[in-house]
């Protein structure tokens, strides 16, 4: 039954993040070929955002070090944008070299969490990605800037908003066309989601280029999320059948299941162009293929509703 509320956007753009936030994170590494069906799945069930990889050091994340491999098998799909993951130049020029027209750098608000996952200081790490997004927007592809550890991190607690706030503008300041806003170890509850929107936006920072990307380790995804699209928020991350996490911070699960978003946008009436059975048949078939069943509650609820 559909039932909109008022406040809330007509449509949402789901940032599809299964294939590189979920199978990053798989201890058992997934077949290309199989990884390559998973995106033309997804595809198939009207995900038109697809991250497909990370061109990152394959010894860094094993799991994705087919991404040479991969993308080529994928990146002629049909009306689909298939961002992918560049920590640095080398990664971008072989993002580049294999056409890729949309990339992401990803920044962490916290030092600890910028030297496990980036080897670097947080503004090391911002040196690293200048010329990343300078090369990229000369080469007329689009740049998406992720920030983790928005609202809290497993080392350093919670997080200051001053300090994320800052990170977003140098990202905006060097170029970036959007912002993700990552919950990487999914702690972040929907006032604090509205109070950074809020602080963001009195910086200056328009909420057209916020994304959101919430982790799901407290239950918390889809009460966020509300609460970003009540603030205006219109691009939300998302990971079929739940996969996701990050080999860099232990405490963090998986994403938001694009499942339980898609139950939620229908029931408000909010446009997606997803059709529901399809992913889920397509989340029943990756949880095959990775030997345990999708933590996401109607990936469950809608493949064992005839028993
Ligand atoms: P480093 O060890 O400092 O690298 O790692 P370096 O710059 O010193 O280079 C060392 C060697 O690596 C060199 O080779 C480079 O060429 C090579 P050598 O000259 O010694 O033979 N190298 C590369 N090779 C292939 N592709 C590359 C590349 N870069 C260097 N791109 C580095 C620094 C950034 C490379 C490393 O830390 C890294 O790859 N980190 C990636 C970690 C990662 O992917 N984490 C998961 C994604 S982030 C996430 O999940 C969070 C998110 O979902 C949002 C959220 O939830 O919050 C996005
Ligand atoms: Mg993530």
């Amino acid at each position: 039954m559909v039932v909109p509320a008022p406040g809330l956007p007509a449509r949402v753009r789901i940032h599809e993040v299964g294939a590189r936030d979920g199978l990053q994170n798989e201890k058992a590494t997934v077949p290309t070929e199989v990884k390559a069906e998973f995106v033309r799945r997804l595809a198939d069930a009207g995900l038109t955002r697809i991250e497909a990889t990370s061109f990152v050091h394959p010894k860094w994340v094993p799991q994705l070090a087919d991404a040479e491999e991969l993308f080529p098998l994928v990146r002629d799909l049909p009306g689909v944008e298939l961002p992918v993951l560049v920590p640095n130049e080398r990664g971008l020029d072989r993002a580049l070299a294999l056409g890729a027209r949309r990339i992401a750098v990803f920044a962490s608000a916290t030092e600890t969490f910028a030297k496990a996952n980036l080897n670097r200081t947080v503004d090391d790490a911002l040196a690293m990605f200048e010329p990343v997004v300078t090369r990229a927007k000369a080469a007329d592809a689009h740049v998406r800037g992720y920030l983790s550890m928005c609202f809290g991190d497993p080392w350093e607690g919670a997080v200051p908003i001053h300090q994320v706030v800052h990170v977003c503008k140098s990202l905006l300041d060097m170029g970036c066309d959007e912002l993700s806003l990552g919950d990487t170890i999914g702690v972040a509850t929907p006032g604090h989601v509205q109070e950074l929107l809020s602080a963001l936006n009195e910086q200056g920072v328009p909420t057209t280029v916020l994304g959101v990307h919430f982790h799901d380790t407290y239950g918390q995804a889809l009460a966020n999320t509300l609460a970003a699209l009540q603030h205006g928020v219109t691009t939300v991350d998302a990971s079929a059948g739940g996969l996701g996490g990050c080999p860099y911070a232990k405490s963090a699960t998986g994403n938001l299941a694009t499942e339980d978003l898609v139950w939620m946008l229908r029931g408000l009436g909010i446009e997606s162009g997803v059709d529901l059975d399809r992913l889920t048949a397509t989340s029943v078939w990756m949880a095959d293929h990775l030997g345990r069943p999708s933590p996401s509650r109607t990936v469950r609820a809608l493949s064992h509703k005839d028993q």
